[in-house]
């Protein structure tokens, strides 16, 4: 039997996507957007930092501490992702209309852009020296957890995204429609063709 682990994508690639995920979010708030917009992306952030920091903390740190359990990078990775959730709560209990929110937001992306850069340069490719063989079931491992992860809060995923990545949204919701019509119509067309040779 084929094993589907190891055609997953390794995990130190899907770490990347999503950094990059976040960064173009990041990319997209001005201090002149609406406030709707402004929520949105920062809704889009919060939501997509705390899933990966969730992932990295569960699948990612644990596979790295047993190689490298003296990395400084290793030792100060969980320390960091707890200043973000202590920003991500009060971005959270805070509107856009609030003065301190565009500075706690850069703040956010400030200290974000710091941990990627460390996990990018030392963490990824340490495992990528060290754990070679097991990047893509650590890959398989990490797809299935944030599955659940996503289904806990589908809603949230989706309006935000639908905020910060208008276009993008817009063709993933298009690309849906297509792919079901596609899926109804050739089953209608089958069911058509059926009724047809029974009649
Ligand atoms: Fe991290
Ligand atoms: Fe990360």
């Amino acid at each position: 039997m084929t094993d589907l682990s190891s055609a997953s994508p390794t995990i130190t690639s899907m770490i990347r996507m999503d950094h990059t995920h976040v960064l173009c979010a990041f990319h997209r708030y001005r201090l002149s957007s609406p406030w709707w917009r402004k929520r949105a992306i920062v809704g889009s952030v919060c939501t997509a930092l705390e899933i990966h920091a969730q992932l990295e903390e569960e699948i990612f740190y644990p596979a790295v501490a047993r190689v490298a359990p003296d990395n400084d990078a290793v030792k100060k990775s969980k320390p960091e992702h707890n200043e973000m959730r202590e920003m991500i709560e009060k971005l959270r209990s805070m509107g856009p209309e609030n003065a301190a929110y565009d500075g706690l937001f850069m703040q956010l992306m400030r200290i974000t852009i710091h941990h990627v850069a460390d996990e990018e340069t030392v963490l990824l490719p340490m495992a990528e020296r060290s754990l070679k063989n097991e990047l893509s079931s650590l890959g398989a491992a990490m797809t299935r957890r944030r599955m659940q992860l996503l289904g806990e809060r589908p809603i949230d995923v989706a309006v935000h995204t639908a905020g910060t990545f208008p276009i993008a949204a817009a063709v993933l919701t298009g690309l849906a429609v297509f792919a079901v019509s596609g899926i109804f119509g050739r089953s209608s067309a089958r069911r058509r063709g059926r009724s047809r040779e029974y009649a």
